[in-house]
């Protein structure tokens, strides 16, 4: 021990002798510049620790939880939980201590990131460890944080400073555990119901999903220097959301122009904003697994786009280079082949270390290309200020989660978010007119209103449905009939107790729709990992609605829920449906108070939601020969809800669309203004849409496309125009060579209050 010392500072002293300056730790040093610190610390590292710096863990209490529960053998496609059989988390912390870890993932407290940071920063050179955790919707996936709405619900509000809200909230919740990454925004264009994780998405949309995911990375980021910012990353690069089959991963086989039309510009617009990281899909891309594919990585990502962040791989995807995709022989070659192309960090695992410094020992991959990726991963580290401050304060970290004003900015969100399909007039619920209640439902009484990616959450911090209807309504008789949380174990014998009940009371709610709890993974319906052959009702849930609407008593059916669900007999038989989505952890207050009108719903639908799983492909802005032959039996372009649809309690009339002119050059721009009048007798928010039409082009284009959007708050009676400006880049598409062009001809452009067409206003005009 003592030797070991006394070679310690020998050598100390030799290397400040020999060229006392240069070999300062200027990478210690906060007032140098980043790179001048990423240069310093590289020249020192050797080169296990670089290697090390590319690699992610799982947790430690992590790995203890699963060791317990999972085999080897579920290992191969489970992709939330993790163990390394044969390693004990007492390895991979030693491991820290050496310094060849440079991430974990997957830690859900702050005592326990401040741990492990503590042994990395014993290490040789104390590079701390970035920590990364999948705050989706806020940091909900730990316990004891703010759960705003998932994304389908934010992206309902059609509201980017609320994203911007929210992100930045989170990274304070994030930031106050010690946690500083975020594998969100997820940026995926969704097109297929029956996957999983419509919930986690912003939706159908391209420039709706733009827009969010852009202020997502800026909220989450801000100037990524302070201590309440967190790194943001864009995922998953790409197709996930448009699976071969329905079910994660599955290929994606599209055209150039479906990807650089379609699936690109949401990365594209993360990009713009500053995104410090990216995480490639599950998918092959047309043949090519995403996480070798050099040609999105490079020449797309880099080259085209100039991104300057580090890219990540998603959960043990590299490996499926080898071990599902079969384009490698083995996992060395995955890893070659994935770092070839332009793979920065490796989403986890124990062999990574060993085999790629071999590869780099070998020659094989040049040190060089090792340096990259470890200069943009430890520009991030510097930039976030960890190196100076690597540990949070577990005295003060509940002053900033859970804080008051983030909970208000959580009931905000969700009221926001939730989406009133069909009123028939019975709501507002007249509280002296109904004054027995019924309310069953496999989601009435229950935390699932969380939704995906969140873990369970303390009973005092959640707002059940049944909780939140007890609350606003404090004088009706609400009587519940217990359904259980899973919808594919219902009982029989209680679907037929909820029935008798129901004819005794004066109205019925039947909360209903998916089960999304991430604790209990294998028996979810809803979110990562749960895709579907079907996009109905699981288990007894329709004949739960249909008994209990035969009592003749009112019966309205509420919505939980993160893909869309084809619930078309409801739709045509029950007087109201509300979709809440996976609203949060004041989703039953937010729901109740639309139920009972203290407030007006606002939220429209992101996704198009189709009738059955026959129609899907289904989303409005196709091209114009999609329904050309209509199906010869069941209905083709109508679908239940179309996107961009959602009701109110007051009503909106659009009159007077208008354009500063008829004709303008393909560089130059024009106003369209619309007036808005609320003809209702209630304040409300109306989302207003812009589409537009190129109407006739050299490639075939959709029918329309959303290219703006405003939420404007309008009182009873208001009126109020709103001018709206295109320019040059929403008239744009690519020619038969892929070449971003404005063709001279006639636009129309649509304003109106959902993507249905008999709702929009409509002008043209010429580009010259
Ligand atoms: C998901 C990613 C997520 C990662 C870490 C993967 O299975 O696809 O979205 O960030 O796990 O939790």
């Amino acid at each position: 021990m003592k030797k070991t010392l006394l070679f310690a500072v020998m050598a100390t002293g030799l290397v400040l002798m020999s060229g006392a300056k240069e070999k300062k730790a200027i990478y210690k040093d906060p007032s140098a510049s980043v790179s001048e610190r990423v240069e310093d610390l590289l020249s020192r590292m050797t080169l296990e620790e670089k290697v090390g710096q590319m690699n992610q863990f799982v947790g430690i209490e992590h790995i203890k939880a699963n060791s317990a529960v999972l085999t080897e053998g579920d290992l191969f496609n489970n992709t939330a939980q993790a163990f390394y059989p044969g390693i004990t988390g007492d390895t991979v912390i030693r491991w820290t201590r050496e310094g060849l870890v440079g991430s974990f993932l997957h830690v859900l407290t702050i005592e326990e990131a401040n741990m492990l940071q503590r042994h990395a920063m014993s290490s040789r050179l104390a590079i701390p460890i970035l920590f990364g955790i999948d705050a989706i919707h806020g940091n909900a996936n730990a316990p004891d944080n703010t759960v705003y709405p998932t994304n389908i619900g934010l992206a309902s509000s059609f509201d980017p400073e609320m994203a911007y809200k929210i992100a930045r909230q989170t990274a304070a919740e994030m930031r106050a555990m010690n946690l500083h990454w975020t594998f969100n925004p997820n940026v995926d264009v969704v097109r297929d119901p029956r996957w999983g994780r419509v919930g986690e998405t912003f939706g159908e949309d391209p420039y709706l999903i733009s827009v969010l995911g852009a202020e997502s990375v800026k909220g989450y980021q801000g100037t990524l220097d302070t201590p309440n910012d967190v790194l943001a990353c864009i995922k998953h690069f790409v197709g996930g959301g448009f699976p071969a089959n329905g079910t994660n991963g599955s290929p994606t086989d599209v055209s150039e122009r479906t990807l650089r039309e379609v699936l690109l510009p949401p990365f594209e617009a993360g990009v713009e904003a500053g995104a410090g990281s990216l995480m490639t899909s599950h998918n092959e891309v047309n043949g090519i697994p995403a996480h070798s594919n050099e040609w999105l990585m490079r020449d797309v990502l880099r080259g085209e786009w100039g991104f300057k962040g580090f890219v990540v791989s998603d959960w043990m995807d590299i490996e499926h280079i080898y071990d599902l995709h079969r384009t490698a022989e083995n996992l060395k070659e995955a890893f070659y082949q994935s770092i070839m192309a332009g793979m920065d960090m490796h989403m986890h695992g124990i062999y990574w270390n060993e085999l790629v410094c071999e590869l780099v020992r070998e020659g094989r991959i040049p040190e060089s290309r090792i340096d990259e990726s470890v200069r943009r991963i430890l520009d991030v580290k510097f930039r976030l200020g960890i190196f100076e401050n690597p540990y949070a304060d577990e005295a003060r970290t509940m002053e900033v989660r859970l804080s008051p004003g983030h909970r208000a900015t959580a009931l905000e969100a969700a009221r926001n978010s939730i989406v009133l399909l069909k009123n028939d007039g019975v709501l507002p619920l007249d509280a002296s007119k109904y004054k027995r209640v019924m309310v069953t439902g496999i989601n009435a009484d229950d935390e699932n209103i969380l939704g995906d990616w969140s873990a369970s959450q303390r009973p005092e911090n959640v707002t059940t449905i049944l909780e939140g209807l007890r609350e606003v309504a404090p004088d009706t008789h609400f009587e519940f009939v217990d359904q259980g949380w899973n919808p594919q174990t219902m009982s029989p014998a209680q679907v037929e107790k909820a029935a008798e009940h129901a004819r005794h009371a004066d109205l019925n709610i039947v909360v209903a729709g998916e089960y999304m709890m991430r604790h209990r993974w294998a028996l979810r319906t809803g979110g990562e990992d749960t895709d579907r052959s079907d996009i109905d009702l699981v288990g007894l849930q329709n004949e739960l609605i249909e008994k209990v609407a035969a009592s003749g008593k009112p019966t309205i059916l509420i919505l939980v829920n993160g893909r869309q669900l084809g619930v078309e007999w409801a739709a045509e038989n029950l007087p109201a449906i509300v979709e809440a989505w996976e609203p949060g952890m004041y989703g039953g207050q937010a729901v109740a108070e639309i139920l009972y009108g203290t407030v007006n719903p606002s939220a429209k639908l992101p996704v198009t939601i189709p009738r059955s799983v026959g129609q899907i492909q289904m989303y409005y802005n196709h091209k114009p020969s999609l329904y050309f032959h209509p199906y010869a039996a069941g209905k083709s372009s109508s679908p239940l809800w179309p996107f961009g649809f959602g009701l109110s309690y007051t009503t909106y009339e659009y009159s007077d669309l208008r354009l500063s002119s008829d004709e303008i050059a393909a560089d130059g721009t024009l106003d369209v203004t619309v007036r808005v009048k609320n003809t209702g007798s209630r304040d409300g928010v109306e989302i207003i849409q812009l589409y537009i039409r190129d109407l006739y082009s050299s490639v075939t284009r959709p029918v329309k496309e959303l290219k703006d959007f405003g939420r404007v708050a309008l009182k009873a009676g208001e009126t109020k125009d709103i001018t709206f400006t295109i320019t040059p880049d929403k008239l744009q598409f690519l020619d038969k060579d892929l070449r971003p062009v404005v063709e001279p001809g006639e636009f129309v452009v649509m304003v109106g209050p959902s993507s249905e067409d008999s709702r929009l206003l409509k002008r043209s005009f010429n580009v010259k």
